[in-house]
């Protein structure tokens, strides 16, 4: 059988976005509220990123909170908001130690003001490791991406015509390469607003395992698929 090492030797995998759904459906199923559905749904980040760690994964992006979920019940945006503030808290240190740059996408000013201060202290203390980026979508939207690097393009006083790569510039994460590979979870088949303009040449992996259920092996098989895939880009 032919190990995933070997695989990559025909084409390496540089980065892997994960939606990460399936967290209410996996409370309710154990009859508890949503939000441990969420706090289990960050045992299985930490489990994630570390396997990426160990396949050697450079790029790690994750979909934590949309520009849609402000449409849930205040409880949960408060409970979500709650789990963000300690997962970054609490995790800097070992990012460090990692040596990984965390970063984050999304519109960053809409979030609670001690939030955007912890993500600025976490991004700056990080900053200086270039080997591995784990990086978090918060209150991020595709659409408003576009959008944003549009009137950014507008503001720069830029004319026409706009190109591919003048757009590319004004997004987020313009350094970042697009995702290789895009894993949702919970059986859901749908991309819901994630990286709109860098998904265009993506491969999909669809489980139907929710979030808190997603691990090590689970990475693997889906790696494994996109090896299994050819990637053509539009040519024969
Ligand atoms: C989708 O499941 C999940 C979310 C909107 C939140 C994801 C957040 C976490 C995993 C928590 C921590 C993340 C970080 C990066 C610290 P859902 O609630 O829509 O599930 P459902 O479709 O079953 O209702």
């Amino acid at each position: 059988m032919t190990s995933i090492s070997d695989k990559r030797n025909k084409k390496k995998i540089e980065h892997i976005a994960i939606i990460m759904d399936g967290n209410g459906r996996w409370a309710k199923s154990r009859g508890l509220p949503r939000i441990f559905g969420h706090r289990a749904g960050v045992k299985s980040v930490e489990r994630t990123v570390r396997a990426a760690k160990e396949l050697d994964i450079p790029y790690i992006s994750l979909y934590a909170f949309s520009t849609e979920n402000w449409k849930r019940p205040k409880i949960e945006i408060v409970g979500l908001m709650g789990l963000f503030r300690y997962y970054i808290k609490a995790k800097i240190d070992e990012i460090c130690k990692e040596e990984a740059r965390m970063r984050f996408a999304g519109n960053i000013k809409g979030l609670p003001e001690d939030i955007q201060r912890i993500i600025e202290d976490t991004e700056d203390r990080t900053k200086c490791y270039d080997k591995r980026q784990l990086i978090i979508c918060l209150n991020y939207g595709g659409r408003q991406e576009i959008i944003d690097a549009v009137n950014s393009i507008i503001e720069d006083g830029t004319s026409a015509p706009i190109t591919e790569d003048i757009l590319r510039e004004h997004l987020y994460l313009n350094d970042v390469p697009d995702p290789d590979l895009i894993i949702r979870t919970s059986g859901e088949l749908r991309l819901s607003n994630f990286w709109l303009w860098q998904s265009s040449y993506s491969e999909f992996y669809f489980t139907n395992k929710y979030w808190p259920d997603f691990g090590k092996e689970d990475l693997e098989q889906a790696i494994s698929a996109y090896y299994g895939r050819d990637r053509r880009y539009g040519k024969a």
